[in-house]
């Protein structure tokens, strides 16, 4: 049977989640494998939940807002492209495969943008197989308490 990854998006509402939309309403075709969670600007996502989502079971995640200077609140996306170059040593650190993590702009117009951001995030996931290394990492942290 073929793998198919979970992958969760963390979306800001202004743009991604618009163009997102765009996707479905211009009824262009693109993996069913993302989840989405919609932010109301990628300066409010705490990295954090990137880790807490790979403990939770998915294999590959998408970050994802405004491109730079079209931010809704000005500079919230960039303030997290800033948090995301210190976060993704953490992420390194720990052991997740950086390549596990898309970070792209999409807008409101771009609804065959997000459609290859998906797609192509969904192919390169496949080819790295299931994660499952964080849950053995968290695991000897907590003495596998869950
Ligand atoms: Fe989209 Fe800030 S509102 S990144």
């Amino acid at each position: 049977m073929d793998f198919e990854p979970k992958i969760v998006a963390f979306v800001c509402n202004w743009c991604t989640y618009a163009g997102a939309d765009l996707t479905g309403t211009s009824r262009i075709k693109y993996p069913v494998n993302v989840r989405i969670v919609r932010f109301p600007c990628t300066g409010r996502i705490d990295f954090m939940l990137l880790l807490k989502a790979f403990d939770e079971g998915a294999d590959g995640i998408i970050v994802s807002g405004c491109h730079p200077n079209d931010c809704h609140y000005t500079s919230g996306n960039f303030h997290a492209r800033r948090r995301w170059m210190i976060f993704r040593n953490l992420i390194d650190f720990v052991g997740i495969d950086i390549r596990r993590v898309a970070f792209s702009w999409v807008s409101a117009a771009e609804g065959a943008k997000w459609a290859e951001v998906v797609t192509d995030t969904v192919g390169k996931i496949k080819e790295l197989g299931p994660y499952s290394e964080y849950h053995q990492i968290s695991k000897s942290f907590d003495g596998g308490a869950k």
